[in-house]
């Protein structure tokens, strides 16, 4: 069986966010259950090839907004899994992303190379992710190719808005008229309703995100849609690849000597963000993009300015919406004993405090899947979270995290409490909540399955 997993983005080559981890992590559980997977993305200027040699095997030149477009395909091996990525180059598009022409445009390039047979292989399926692969499904019902596809949501907040003009330069004038049109205006078009309209199936990311997105609440405007795919409509929870497990920064708790690292990993932390040493007090941290529409940072912030600062100490670690970085930075030359900021994207510190940490606090209002619990429990560092999405399918409460059902500051500044309660009052009810979250399993494997079966049903003729 073969399927080609398209994404705009996969680690180590270029990672923005979530979607970068799985495209790297899933294909490769995939390939271990026998499917034979590939993966195409732009060749953008930002990629790092990491020492993996890459080969060019064709070319081809496409038409896009009435000039010809030359885009050359390389071909290289992702550096721990060896499954095959194809990289598209092009320097009018993707050498840096274009908004609104670069998705279209890479979405009409696959759809080319699928047509003149370029590639020495030929997919059964294509596996699309987000809105960046939105149009493809619809590209090649236009074209008569008879494949099939699945489109995974890995979160619907950004759903790739573009005017109809763009299928105009792909060749496809006719479609403008016929496709949804979404603002008042009528002169946009999404690529992820185009996509969930067309595509055969649509996975997301969490059982509980799927059943979210049907909801006026979490829909986004797209829950209408997403009700007419009764029936093909999936959730599926993303695993984890556990490839720090031999890193050089970090000192992994585990079993059975875990408190004695985690201890040593905390000072270490502590004296890293120049916070008071010691273990007396617990440790607190917040990782992630400073999004105010879905990572709960407001609350995080309100909670911070209001609660009693002596009984836990904070790091935020995160980057993104200005203002809020403007605030938390406010924050910590205010509080500077009790709450440290790095306003930066490291990954080498977030696994610091992944195994420093006691709790980890992910406040989201939404969260398709999400990977900060997952790491967090790898590394003993219970996570405090909103009970939404994947954080509800991956947390038991009062088991191997703890979850707050309402939306607010007052709720999760209430479950922090209750946390820290248990921290300094029940001892041996924290150790085994530790080790609970330690030996919780979030390996690929049975979520590759899932996908697995859906492939087959897909080829069957089930859908
Ligand atoms: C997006 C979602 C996140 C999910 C990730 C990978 O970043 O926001 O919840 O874990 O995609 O699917």
């Amino acid at each position: 069986m073969n399927v080609l997993f398209v994404s705009w983005e996969m680690d180590p080559f270029l990672k923005r966010g979530g979607l970068g981890d799985v495209a790297s992590s899933l294909p490769a559980a995939l390939s271990t259950l026998g499917v034979e997977v590939r993966v195409i993305m732009p060749y953008y200027k930002a990629i790092k090839l990491h020492q993996s040699r890459k080969t060019k095997i064709g070319n081809l030149t496409l038409a896009y907004d009435r000039k010809k477009e030359r885009i050359e395909i390389f071909t290289i091996r992702h550096p721990t899994s060896a499954i095959s990525v194809y990289l598209l180059q092009n320097s009018t598009f993707f050498d840096v992303p274009k908004p609104p022409d670069t998705f279209p445009f890479f979405n009409s390039v696959i759809i080319s190379i699928i047509k003149q047979k370029i590639l020495d292989w030929r997919p059964d399926i294509i596996h699309c992710n987000d809105h960046h692969t939105g149009l493809i499904p619809l590209l090649l019902k236009e074209e008569k190719i008879p494949m099939k596809t699945l489109l995974t949501i890995h979160n619907l907040l950004y759903q790739g808005s573009i005017p109809l003009g763009v299928f105009t330069k792909m060749g496809y004038p006719h479609l403008s008229s016929k496709v949804s049109k979404w603002e008042g205006s009528s002169e946009t078009s999404r690529m992820l309703a185009e996509g969930i309209i067309h595509t055969d199936i649509v996975t997301t990311v969490s059982p509980t995100y799927a059943r979210e997105i049907t909801t006026t609440e979490y829909g986004m405007g797209l829950d209408e849609i997403l009700r007419g795919k009764e029936g093909r409509l999936f959730g599926i929870l993303n695993g984890i690849q556990n490839h720090w497990k031999n890193n050089r920064y970090v000192k992994i708790p585990t079993l059975p000597d875990w408190e004695e690292v985690k201890r040593k990993n905390k000072l270490f932390l502590q004296r890293k963000l120049k916070l008071k040493v010691g273990n007396a007090i617990p440790l607190l941290a917040f990782i992630g993009r400073f999004d105010p529409n879905q990572k709960g940072i407001e609350i995080l912030y309100e909670m911070l300015q209001g609660s009693n600062r002596d009984d836990y100490q904070m790091i935020v670690l995160g980057s993104g919406n200005i203002q809020w970085v403007d605030r938390f930075q406010w924050l910590s030359t205010f509080y500077p004993k009790t709450i440290a900021t790095r306003l930066t994207f490291d990954t080498i510190l977030a696994h610091q405090i992944y195994g420093g940490a006691d709790f980890i606090l992910i406040p989201s209002r939404f969260e398709p899947c999400g990977l900060i619990q997952m790491s967090a429990m790898e590394f003993g560092a219970l996570p405090i979270a909103h009970k939404t999405g994947g954080l509800a399918d991956s947390i038991r409460d009062g088991f191997n995290g703890f979850l707050f059902e309402n939306y607010s500051a007052k709720s999760l500044e209430n479950t922090v409490s209750k946390a820290i309660n248990i921290w300094k009052n029940h001892r041996k009810s924290y150790e085994t909540m530790v080790q609970n979250a330690l030996q919780t399993d979030f390996s690929w494997e049975k979520s590759a399955g899932k996908y697995r079966e859906l492939y087959e049903k897909l080829l069957s003729g089930t859908f």
